[in-house]
């Protein structure tokens, strides 16, 4: 017998049961949930590309020559002309050879990194690192040690445990999606040369928000590597749906003959393709809706942090508000909810023990009027609750 009912008690009584909302975007006006009037600040569409006019005449057009499926993976004939244009333009923001488009990220993430380690290899990740990431180091059946969060003197200790001669990969977020840091990664590249490690870099929430035209946490630090091997989304900041790799010709070539998920599964719809490209012309042309997500997200920070919240080292648009007990975060979102007001709770085991939180994502398509609305009823409810 499975006792899914004990189970799903269990995670009640913790206040650790999950549970789909429904959801549906208000056409043209992005921070609102359809029906019940409410202002989002929990949408991974940092620029609000989703809903960009540009994106979606792509779209409809893409729909128009090319129908609304793909009929087959990328390998047999799925491979519409448009993943080329596409990749070109990856390749471009990120500086590399080549880029190679997968279904997802998570996709992306689990693919590549069972392609490219294998038994007796060594991956070293972040202790924060996004679960496709672990999923994938797991997938491979090499040795997976974590260090602490952004800790290099750990990190190092870990690297000189190493075997000889043993293949070792440092695997890390660019901005950690829970904590909304920015990994060190001109240390964790000079780590890498000196114990001869490559680096796979999840930028799944760095592109299109940090860097040279969003050009991702590379392009932060103006850095470049043969030891870097690059990540990305095309379903957050770009507003769409899939994931991919940037790097060398021969790396894209080798996951085109090993990565599973891009072999065995059917290509993106030409609309989601068609969306993509839009919007990497239109990042690459015009900063502005970048411009306006910073200007947000510092306008936002400079609030919350003068209220005295806890938002941990967050140095992006996404500001974590620490409480620690998940009964806490619960009760903190859903009085948000009842102001109209979308902020998830954020529990464990997606977050540490103990470290329970709000998670604020801004947006390009807020106003200040919104960010107000939000810091005056986070500032109320904190009262209330004693958390500030
Ligand atoms: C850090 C990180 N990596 C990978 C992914 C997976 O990307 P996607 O949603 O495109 O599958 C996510 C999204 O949840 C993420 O936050």
């Amino acid at each position: 017998m499975y006792h899914y009912k004990e189970m799903l008690s269990h995670l009640a009584e913790n206040r650790l049961l999950r549970s789909l909302q429904q959801s549906q975007l208000e056409p043209g006006h992005l921070p609102h949930l359809k029906g019940k009037g409410l202002l989002l600040f929990s949408s991974n569409n940092y620029l609000g590309l989703s809903h960009h006019p540009l994106l979606k005449n792509a779209a409809i057009e893409a729909i128009n020559a090319w129908g609304i499926g793909s009929g087959a993976s990328r390998l047999v004939c799925g491979n519409n002309i448009l993943y080329t244009r596409l990749e070109e333009k990856l390749a471009r923001l990120k500086q590399t050879e080549a880029a190679l488009v997968f279904s997802t990220g998570y996709l992306a993430n689990t693919g590549t990194l069972a392609a490219i380690t294998k038994k007796g290899d060594l991956i070293l990740a972040d202790r924060l690192n996004h679960a496709s990431l672990i999923e994938g180091s797991r997938l491979s059946g090499a040795t997976l040690r974590v260090y602490r969060h952004r800790d290099m003197t750990h990190l190092q200790t870990l690297l000189s445990k190493s075997k000889k001669g043993q293949r070792i990969f440092i695997v890390t977020d660019g901005i950690f999606s829970m904590d909304g840091d920015i990994a060190p990664l001109p240390d964790i590249i000079q780590l890498a040369e000196r114990f001869d490690a490559m680096v796979y870099l999840d930028d799944a929430h760095a592109t299109g928000v940090i860097g040279e035209n969003g050009g991702g946490t590379a392009s932060h630090y103006n850095l470049s590597s043969p030891r870097l091997i690059q990540m990305g989304t095309l379903s957050k900041a770009l507003g769409g749906l899939g994931g991919f790799i940037a790097g060398s010709h021969d790396l894209i070539q080798y996951l085109i003959n090993n990565a599973r998920p891009l072999i065995y599964t059917t290509a993106l719809p030409p609309a989601t393709l068609a969306a993509a490209i839009s919007a990497l012309d239109l990042i690459h042309q015009d900063t502005a809706l970048i411009e306006r997500l910073w200007e947000n997200r510092d306008y936002f920070y400079q609030k919350i942090t003068a209220l005295g919240f806890n938002t941990l080292e967050s140095e992006t648009p996404i500001v974590p508000i620490v409480l620690g007990d998940s009964q806490k975060a619960l009760i903190f979102s859903e009085r948000l909810l009842k102001e109209g007001l979308h902020v998830p709770a954020i529990r464990p085991p997606t977050v540490p023990q103990k470290t329970a939180r709000l998670r604020v994502t801004l947006s390009a398509t807020h106003t200040k009027a919104h960010i107000d609305t939000l810091t005056d009823h986070l500032k109320k409810i904190g009262q209330t609750l004693g958390v500030i």
